[in-house]
């Protein structure tokens, strides 16, 4: 075979085989096939697409360019949760101490951030001593006797989307529905979970910027997942605005912590409570809300979350730790009304310009840095009020300070907001 020849055949729209996907992919993780051609063929998918069954070998092509996590030893259904990407997606800090506070386990692989959207463990990892890198037998080890783990993904899982995300994303080819979706659920099935859920989210904020790509997504997944015969649900959730208060890393510690103590917005707290709710059935519990939402109330989830904590190396007291920034900006409404737009997009880039986020791989994040939004979409303003605080180790000019509150749209209309838009199961 001729890497070439693949490459013209689904540019001219045709069906690759079983067997030359494999071939594809075996040869671009042996370096064979080279980032060139690589690159090419994901233009060429990016515009001619993939039927189901191709989208199905790509991805098994990539869970086997890897080792594969055995989880058999620990009991139960073990339940994993990805979320193709957000703006204040502080969802796993909660939810993974949530559902193992029901004594489902939770062994979880989460990945960093890159441009405007955050990662999970960069947001551990703002927590002092908190470790990442944990050894296979260590994981398994760690769910069985503390009931949840949240690790980084091995260098040896998944090798294929490590290389192939990489090109994807200086190629202007990652928002494209097959290759995101083999991305995702080849890292959940290499991961070992029985169950997943998935919480694809939509809007400016999301890769997917439509309600009808995010749920055709969801259901390309969902297929996937069960066709290796792992129950999987997707939650298609909105992404237009950034999810909860805080965008930066210890920022949204000290929110998920919050939440934990039943200090959380209601809006935040009712969305974590009915992914809890989806997770927990996929573990085989049915549990209520109101029973669910007593577990952050009543510290169950808080005491899990500093097991997690204390258990991969973190200073337990560092989580309640306060930010502390060079300059502190409080910016203000200038008129009255109801809050109808926070563009995701715009506040992610301005939080990694504070430091928050990188916009290339090696870029080095500053923890406290970001934004705390005391108003949300939907909340009454009146002239003079505060909006949100920027915490900043770089001085920020008042023209962004302007711009800021520019991107912060009043309208004299209340808008209604809706956290999960749509399940996927
Ligand atoms: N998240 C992933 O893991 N992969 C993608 O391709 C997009 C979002």
């Amino acid at each position: 075979m001729r890497a070439v020849d693949l490459i013209q055949k689904k540019r001219d729209g045709y069906e690759l085989t079983t067997q030359e996907i494999r071939w594809l992919i075996n040869g671009y993780v042996a370096g064979d096939v080279p980032d060139y051609q690589m690159s090419a063929f994901a233009m060429a998918t990016y515009f001619k697409g993939m039927t189901m069954r191709e989208t199905r070998d790509l991805t098994m092509a990539m869970v086997e360019s890897g080792d594969q996590l055995d989880l058999s030893a620990i009991a139960g259904i073990k339940v994993d949760k990805h979320s193709t990407g957000g703006v204040g997606d502080k969802v796993t800090l909660i939810l993974a101490p949530l559902v193992a506070s029901f004594g489902i386990p939770v062994a979880k692989m989460s990945g960093r951030g890159l441009g405007h959207t955050g990662g999970t463990l960069d947001k551990l990892e703002s927590i002092k001593g908190y470790q990442i890198e944990v050894t296979q037998a260590d994981f398994i080890r760690q769910v069985q006797d503390k009931g949840l783990a949240v690790i980084g993904q091995s260098e040896n899982m998944v090798k294929a989307d490590k290389l192939l995300y990489a090109l994807r994303d200086v190629t202007a080819t990652v928002d494209i529905m097959p290759l995101i979706a083999s991305s995702v659920m080849s890292k959940k099935i290499a991961a070992g979970a029985d169950a997943i859920l998935l919480d694809v989210t939509v809007g400016n904020g999301a890769f997917m910027k439509n309600l009808d790509d995010a749920q055709a997504l969801s259901e390309t997944m969902v297929k996937l997942g069960r066709e290796v015969g792992r129950q999987t649900v997707a939650a298609v959730t909105d992404m237009s605005q950034p999810l909860g208060q805080a965008i930066g890393n210890r920022l949204e510690v000290l929110e998920a912590v919050a939440i934990m103590q039943g200090q959380g917005r209601t809006d935040i707290t009712n969305f974590i409570c009915q992914l809890a709710q989806l997770m927990l059935k996929l573990g085989g519990r049915d549990v209520d809300l109101v029973e669910i939402k007593n577990h952050l109330t009543n510290g169950s989830a808080l005491q899990k979350f500093e097991d997690l904590v204390a258990a991969q190396g973190g200073e337990v007291s560092d989580i309640y730790r306060p930010v502390k920034t060079e300059y502190i900006y409080e910016v203000r409404a200038d008129k009255a009304g109801y809050i109808s737009a926070l563009p995701a997009l715009y506040f992610g880039h301005f939080a990694m310009e504070l430091g928050a986020g990188r916009s290339v791989k090696t870029d080095q994040l500053d923890y406290d840095a970001g934004i705390m939004f005391e108003k949300k979409v939907g909340d009454t303003v009146f002239s003079g009020d505060l909006l949100a605080k920027i915490y900043s180790n770089r001085k920020i000019p008042q023209k962004k300070i302007t711009e800021f509150v520019k991107n912060v749209t009043i309208s004299d209309e209340k808008t209604a907001t809706q956290e999960i838009l749509t399940i996927i199961d």
